[in-house]
């Protein structure tokens, strides 16, 4: 049985009394690079973490950024938050959160730095693909249940980075700039569910920023919402190498300084915390306030006891014990593999079937050409901190072999030339936090292809076209990779690498039946040929299935199901932080530069007009829309109601009938949006208020079913610094996609 509250804090009051000054600093800096310190005296151990969003990263040795580099340490590899958003599928989450917290118990770490929920502001931005979405309603009702599933196996999730980290570029030294709404709207609300809802045991801090304050030593993010108002008494640690003041640091809201060098005693909260309480510039009952967050943190994930022994002198002492019997997880399970191919199956989006294009079926094929080198890469082994050692993982060449079987030829030629690995190697994370690694990028987008290179260009072209006129069926499986879907830089365009598109082009001339498959994490241009392709499917970096699932997608073995949980427009430079944001941000002047500790600033002008907010909002048009993701069968949507509710807090009910016209079974996620009838100045037109996904036979009919209460009428209004309800004639839509708006109803809002 859960021990009472009151119970657990005088045990953690009772082992506080008996630490030192010194041995309290230990708790709260790091001790190893994944880490944080421990007092053997008291049995207090250390609270080992590990990365990441797609799975438990590899080893690395204490202090040094090497693997260490056994057979020991492959893992599941999952589908990217990205892909897991991408299913609308709440359960997917769940399960992909239970897979991930029981392996990370299992390879005997007590927190998983997952998942990242940064909203999807900028396109450009390298960390896309570990993020879920650009709407707020989407990322907290995925993150819920993904961080419940987490936290079921005596180990902590940390959700980051909290908060408003939209951008690689000088990420450690970009201010952010916003105003209260558009924080309270957009880029809060993923956070405030994960913390109220999920109540996630831990979180982290951010590198970026946000008014003046660097995220993981903010008092206003850290201390005023995280703290105060939103009553967080769970674990925070900072992002690695974001603390950069040790009385900013001690005076926040953060519990856990980490970094990425090895001088753990000069750590901001090690040595100059000491001399600070000892000098009297900082109260030590700061830092109490840290050690009883980590105490609870080591409670709550059942990494200690704490046993309290009556003394002689009337007195009680105290010390941590390990618990018996906590959850010893596990890994690399088969029911783990099934779930990451269930999650990677929902999270293949079809954007275009014409002529029934696809399926692709095996029976009537007997030669499949697979070209493009994404058909045959290992995406897992990249992305940044991100980067999984998997136990395995199926290519889309692989799935497809697998999945055509041996009547049919299924022939692989790379169509398209990648340079080798572009970045360096393993120890980029430590020099990930110094401005320079942004040279990456302009190493990279600057690079010039040899001659030789020219000529392999021209090879793998020519050869991909000569081959393209002997297969009937053709797919091309192309995209972005984790040299440009990565940590620590972002893109400079949304166009495709390594020349695709004329690769694309090439082979559709003289085979216009060609499929062609988008592999990346976040939106590409692909106006070059998009017209002339007959169907298109997309998929970020979906696991150690995804090649699988993509596979059975093309056969028609699963009927795809996915929805974009990001618009995907065609260039940057029509997107929200290019025309109203003034991305990457404006250079400080020196004094700024001095007083804030940083090097750009950037205001959030779009405001609450992110994704599609703006795209609708501006008339701006995107290649395919939030919310949009096709099926080998049709829906049809009829008998929408909307009737007062009188629930708690609930204002309307609203139902609608779904049913499937075509021939195969599906699964339809149906969306609601809510917006004003008559759309002010300052508002979206609609936002995203509600989805289920229903799973429907050939000519079943289910009613979906929405609960609408006042917050889903309301804004959070700059001027009353309060939460208003709108007034007025409001539209309940009920879309198949943002813009695929299949019923309506009004009402009025008094
Ligand atoms: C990285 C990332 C963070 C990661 C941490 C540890 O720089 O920003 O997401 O969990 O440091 O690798």
């Amino acid at each position: 049985m859960r021990p009472n509250k009151k119970d657990t804090e005088k045990k953690i009051e009772a082992l506080l009394q008996e630490l030192t000054l010194e041995e309290k600093s230990r708790l709260i800096h790091a001790s190893e690079f994944f880490r944080s310190g421990d007092v053997p005296r008291l049995g207090i151990p250390k609270i080992t973490m590990s990365d990441g969003p797609m799975g438990v990263r590899n080893d690395f040795y204490p202090a040094k950024w090497r693997p260490v580099g056994t057979t020991a340490d492959a893992v599941s590899y999952l589908p990217c938050n990205t892909a897991i958003a991408s299913t609308w599928n709440r359960e997917l989450a769940y399960d992909s959160g239970r897979v991930l917290g029981r392996e990370a118990r299992g390879r005997g770490k007590d927190m998983i730095l997952a998942p990242g929920i940064n909203i999807k502001r900028n396109p450009l931005c390298g960390r896309n693909f570990e993020y879920m979405s650009e709407d707020p309603y989407l990322i907290a009702e995925m993150v819920v249940p993904l961080i419940e599933g987490i936290e079921e196996n005596d180990v902590s999730a940390c959700v980051k980075h909290f908060a408003c980290n939209a951008q690689e570029w000088e990420r450690l030294w970009v201010n952010v700039e916003l105003d209260e709404r558009t924080l309270r709207e957009i880029y809060l609300p993923g956070f405030e569910a994960a913390v109220k809802r999920a109540k996630t045991k831990a979180l982290m801090g951010s590198y970026n920023l946000v008014r003046g304050e660097h995220g993981s030593q903010s008092k206003f993010l850290l201390t005023e919402i995280l703290r105060k108002e939103w009553k967080y008494d769970g674990l925070v640690v900072s992002d690695w190498g974001a603390i950069h003041d040790t009385k900013a640091a001690a005076e926040s809201g953060l519990d856990i300084e980490m970094s990425v060098f090895p001088n753990f005693d000069e750590y901001f909260l090690a040595n100059p915390v000491i001399e600070a309480v000892k000098k009297g510039e900082i109260a030590e009952a700061d830092l109490d306030k840290k050690v009883r967050n980590i105490l609870r943190f080591m409670l709550r994930v059942r990494l200690i006891e704490i046993e309290m022994k009556a003394q002689k002198n009337g007195k009680t002492s105290a010390k941590a014990v390990p618990v018996a019997d906590r959850d010893p997880g596990y890994f690399n399970g088969s029911a783990m593999h099934l779930y990451a191919k269930k999650t990677a199956r929902e999270a293949v989006v079809m954007l275009k079937n014409e002529k029934h294009r696809l399926p692709i079926k095996p029976s009537q094929t007997r030669k499949l050409l697979v070209i493009g080198n994404n058909a045959d890469r290992l995406q897992s082994n990249g992305g940044g901190s991100g980067e999984i050692k998997a136990l395995y993982e199926v290519t889309p060449i692989m799935g497809l072999t697998r999945e055509y079987g041996g009547n049919t030829e299924v022939r692989f030629t790379p169509g398209y030339y990648v340079p080798r690995k572009i970045r360096p190697e393993v120890s980029w994370q430590e020099d990930s936090v110094s401005p320079e690694v942004m040279l990456d990028a302009e190493d990279r987008d600057k690079r010039k292809n040899s001659a030789k290179e020219k000529e392999l260009i021209k090879k793998y072209r020519e050869e991909a076209v000569r081959l393209a006129k002997e297969y009937d069926e053709v797919v091309i499986v192309g995209g972005l990779d984790h040299e440009y879907d990565t940590e620590g830089c972002d893109r400079k365009d949304l166009k495709l690498p390594y020349q695709q598109d004329a690769l694309i082009n090439a082979v559709l001339d003289v085979n216009p039946r060609a499929v062609v498959v988008m592999l990346a994490g976040s939106p590409v241009d692909m106006t070059a040929w998009s017209d002339r392709a007959q169907a298109i499917l997309w998929m970020a970096y979906n696991g150690m299935e995804g090649g699988t699932a993509l596979a059975e997608v093309i056969s028609g073995t699963v009927n795809p199901s996915g929805k974009l949980p990001e618009s995907l427009p065609s260039d940057f430079k029509k997107t929200s932080a290019a025309v109203l944001g003034d991305y990457p941000g404006r250079k400080l002047t020196a004094a700024e530069k001095k007083k804030m500790n940083a090097t750009l600033t950037q205001t959030f002008r779009d405001g609450v007009f992110v994704g599609y907010r703006f795209y609708e909002k501006y008339n701006v048009p995107v290649q395919y829309e939030f919310g949009y993701g096709l099926s080998y069968t049709e829906y049809k949507y009829s008998g929408m109601t909307v009737e007062k509710a009188n629930g708690k807090d609930a204002l309307f009910t609203v139902s609608v009938k779904v049913k499937n016209t075509g021939h195969v079974t599906g699964k339809e996620a149906v969306q609601l949006y809510v917006g004003e009838k008559v759309v002010s100045e300052d508002n979206p037109i609609k936002e995203l208020k509600g989805f289920d996904k229903v799973e429907l036979e050939p000519g079943e009919e289910k009613t979906v079913r929405f609960t609408l209460t006042a917050k889903d009428f309301s804004h959070f209004s700059n001027e009353s610094n309060t939460w208003q309800q709108m007034k007025g004639r409001m539209v309940i839509y009920i879309g198949a996609s943002s813009a695929d708006i299949r019923a309506k109803k009004e009402v009025t809002l008094k």
